[in-house]
């Protein structure tokens, strides 16, 4: 029988890439995003969070094989932690009770290499303990300098959503309920997200040298797509709590020896 996945972030950049790319192979894809999708919800709310499992179940019938919560934003705001982290893990929890009826359930989240860049210690630590309101807080004191302390913001929460894999992936609520929970990592993406800086040169150069990707630069949002599908399909039966880097190598290079 087709499966049917739950992509968030559907209408732009990786997301929309993994649902075409899960339709072409004849699943069907249930899309969420702000706009143009098949579920509008914003992430960033309560209100939102719960509209999404709602009208899951209503369009599913109650059941659901995969999520693929890819959903994000990279601004220097507040907003950042309440979608990346807090939109992330409800879209996870919220739908795991659905992918308990399907005979091969996945769940995959999109992280980033950015966990590994300089973080926000409080931050971190209010993800967590799973302090929204702590965290929108210190995320506001952060974003008052964005140069600087609010572009912490961004591989914080990244940094959170990693661990929250980590921390989730072996408990009863996911492997143990034969679900298996990843993560995945990109390097530079060309999309929307990645636009303005990699429109130009110099632009190109200079994200490259913070993010050095050797092995065939800066990808194609397809290239995560086709990995996440693995990750969230049928085949993937024993990865459990890995985050998997789509970086063209910048995890090697930045990290060399340091392994798990
Ligand atoms: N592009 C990159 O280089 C890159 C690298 C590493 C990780 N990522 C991650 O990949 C994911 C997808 O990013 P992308 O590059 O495709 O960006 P994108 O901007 O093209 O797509 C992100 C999508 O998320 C949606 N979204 C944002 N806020 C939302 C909200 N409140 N509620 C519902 N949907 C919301 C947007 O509307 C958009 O369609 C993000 O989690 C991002 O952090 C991207």
């Amino acid at each position: 029988m087709s499966r049917t996945s739950v992509v968030t972030g559907a209408a732009s950049g990786i997301g929309k890439a993994t649902k075409e790319l899960l339709e072409q192979r004849g699943e069907r894809v249930i899309g969420v995003d702000l706009h143009d999708a098949d579920v509008e919800a914003d992430l960033s709310t309560a209100h939102g969070r719960l509209a999404l499992v709602d009208s899951v179940r209503k369009l599913s019938g109650g059941s659901i094989d995969a999520v693929f919560a890819v959903a994000g934003l990279a601004a220097p705001t507040s907003a950042t932690v309440a979608v990346n982290f807090f939109g992330t893990v409800a879209t996870l929890d919220g739908l795991r009770p659905l992918l308990l009826g399907s005979p091969s359930p996945r769940a995959v989240l999109v992280s980033s290499m950015a966990a590994l860049m300089p973080s926000d210690e409080e931050l971190v630590g209010l993800l967590s303990a799973a302090d929204e309101a702590g965290a929108l807080a210190r995320a506001e004191v952060l974003a008052k300098e964005p140069a600087t302390t609010g572009a912490l913001i961004y591989a914080s929460t990244k940094l959170g959503l990693s661990r929250w894999v980590r921390r989730e992936a072996a408990t009863q609520r996911w492997a143990g309920s034969g679900i298996p929970l990843n993560a995945v990592a990109p390097g530079i993406i060309a999309t929307p997200m990645t636009a303005d800086f990699i429109s130009t040169e110099q632009g190109r150069e200079a994200l490259l040298q913070s993010v050095p990707m050797p092995l065939n630069g800066i990808a194609d949002p397809i290239v995560v797509a086709r990995l996440l599908a693995w990750l969230g399909g049928e085949e993937n039966t024993h990865v459990c709590g890995q985050i998997i880097y789509v970086d063209g190598g910048s995890d090697v290079v930045l990290r060399g020896d340091a392994v798990w």
